[in-house]
Order: C-alpha cells, then structure tokens, then sequence
C-alpha cells in the first residue's frame, strides 16, 4: 500500500469541504484516461499546443542551441508525448545533438513511450525515459554533471493544475536545479469564450467524468474502499472571474462508504461534493507576474492561432 496516497485520501476525505489530490488520477488507469482526453474534439488544448510547437519549432529550436550547445529537453509528465513528439520530430531529422529525456510516474505509459520512441526514431534519438516524480528526475539529472544546457518542458497547462502559491513555489524549487542559460518551456491555458473551457471538461463522451470516477475505483482497489462510483456524478465548474474550472464529484445519495485500510467510515450528504481538481486559465498580466515575481524572464512567447493557449520560453535570471 502507498502510504502517501492513504494519508492524503484520509486527510481529504475527513475534512470539512472533501477533496482528492489531483496527483492520483494517474495510475495506470487514469494515465490511459488522460490520454484519450487529449484526444478529445472539445479538449483544445493539446490541438493549439502542438499547432504551436510545430509552428514555432525552428524558432524554438534556434534558443534551445543559442551558443552552438548541445541540450536536455526535460519533459515533466511525458505521457504519451503527443506533443513533444511534434517538437523532436524535425530535429531528429535535422540530426540535432540533443538528449530528449521523458519523466513520468506511470511505468505502462513510459515503456509504451519508449517502444514508440524505437519506432519512429530507431537509433537516430538519444533518449533517456525516466520512471520518477519530478523533483527524483530533477535530483538526478543535477548529480549527473552532464554539462548540456537543461531545456525544461513543462506542456500542456500542467501548471494550471496549481493554484497561485502552488505554481510560483514550483518554479522556485524548479529554478534550484537550473543554472543561467538554462531554459524552460511553459504551456498556459488562456481564458476565452467560458462555454469554450466548460465544454473541454463537461465531453459528450462522458471520458472525463471515467478520469474524475477512477479515483473511486482506485481508492477501492489500493485501499479497500466500498465507493459505488455509479452513486457519484462528475461535475465541472467554470468561474470566468478567477479562470478557475473546479471539477467534483457529487454524491447522488445519502451514502456511508469504508475504507478497510484508513480503518475509516466517510459519511456523504446527497449532494455532498468531493473536490477533484483545479485547471486554472491564465492572463498575459498574471502570466508575466507570475515568471517576474518566481525570478525568471520571458525570453520569447508564443501563441496559437485562435489565442486560446500560449507557450512562454522562460530564462533564469543571474
Ligand atoms: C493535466 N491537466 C492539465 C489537465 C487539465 O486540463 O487540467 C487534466 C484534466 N482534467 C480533466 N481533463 C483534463
């Protein structure tokens, strides 16, 4: 049993407004879920993110070598790399001397990433798959001396799952590990048209509702829990003052679930929530406070067509 998933879902479960860490939609499961997400007609973002990327990859491509140096992409949350594959692509086949180095937690989706890797790119990528969270990856790229300049990648709006405290004290601890002319590549969701965000999260494939329910099925699997997930029902909320799209799961009954490994019996109201997670929408004005105020400066920037997604290329300022 994973002692720090059974702490947090104790702790979430037996406070006053119940929540579960967003973390722990990727297990296996949840990990394949997210990738169908990804897929999804009404979830842009991976659209407008890779529009950019193949947009802007020689632009990219020019700071990621500035000096002639061999560099590191370092890509947090790797996944299936969707995305990234259509960053590295053409540098494979310009035959750029770069490292491309994937972190993931869920061991499934990265040898499947590997294997994919293999395929497309036989032995004309240098890759290096990394089984570990970030900070484990960040560790240990830093005790290997490798001299090549770190390009961080951080897609995908995967920093919109942080609230303001959570996204500056991550860019604070992830600017530990970097030294100046080391780069980071950040993707932000915008805000735009409120029904354009709601419709990402509310699919008619009812695919995130499958992400949001797995965290029940998890709890029962890894700690014995009793969840009827067909008791819950996914539900998001979008506020277009804070561009904060808050996802719950809503108890449909009265119910008492327990939880054999927490030794604990969680009671629900009909019409109690759970807290699931926050996917947070961004400004320029609170994009750019938000590097200056972490210590970083926005080198270069770079924006879909329909302006619904921005990748801001940041460096560590001496
Ligand atoms: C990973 N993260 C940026 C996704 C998001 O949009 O918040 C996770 C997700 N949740 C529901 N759909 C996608």
């Amino acid at each position: 049993m994973d002692a720090a998933f059974a702490q947090d879902i104790h702790q979430g479960l037996t406070a006053d407004q119940k929540y579960i860490p967003c973390q722990y939609f990727y297990d296996e499961r949840g990990s394949w879920l997210f990738q169908q997400i990804m897929q999804l007609p009404e979830y842009y973002l991976t659209a407008c993110e890779t529009q950019i990327l193949e947009q802007y990859n020689e632009e990219l491509l020019q700071a990621f070598r500035a000096g002639g140096q061999s560099f590191n992409l370092i890509d947090l949350g790797a996944g299936d790399a969707t995305k990234t594959k259509s960053l590295i692509g053409p540098y494979v086949d310009k035959g750029i001397d770069f490292t491309y180095t994937p972190v993931d937690l869920a061991p499934s989706i990265l040898s499947a990433l590997s294997d994919s890797l293999d395929a497309v790119y036989e032995d004309n990528l240098r890759y290096n798959a990394m089984n570990a969270d970030y900070w484990e990856a960040m560790e240990a790229l830093q005790s290997s001396g490798d001299p090549a300049r770190k390009v961080v990648l951080f897609l995908g709006s995967n920093i919109g799952n942080f609230d303001a405290q959570q996204s500056m004290a991550f860019l604070q601890r992830l600017k530990t590990y970097l030294r100046p002319g080391d780069l980071v590549l950040l993707g932000f969701d915008l805000k735009k048209r409120p029904e354009i965000i709601y419709q990402a999260y509310l699919d008619t494939k009812g695919t995130t509702a499958a992400f949001n329910l797995n965290l029940l099925h998890r709890i029962n699997r890894e700690l014995g829990g009793s969840f009827k997930p067909n008791y819950f029902r996914f539900y998001p909320a979008y506020n277009p003052q804070t561009g904060v799209l808050s996802s719950f799961l809503v108890a449909q009954k009265e119910q008492a679930v327990h939880i054999e490994a927490l030794d604990l019996t969680v009671h629900f109201d009909q019409w109690e929530a759970i807290h699931t997670e926050i996917s947070c929408k961004h400004t320029q004005t609170d994009i750019e406070a938000l590097a200056r105020a972490a210590g970083y400066h926005i080198q270069a920037q770079y924006t879909d067509k329909k302006a619904y997604f921005t990748d801001v290329l940041l460096t560590v300022e001496a």
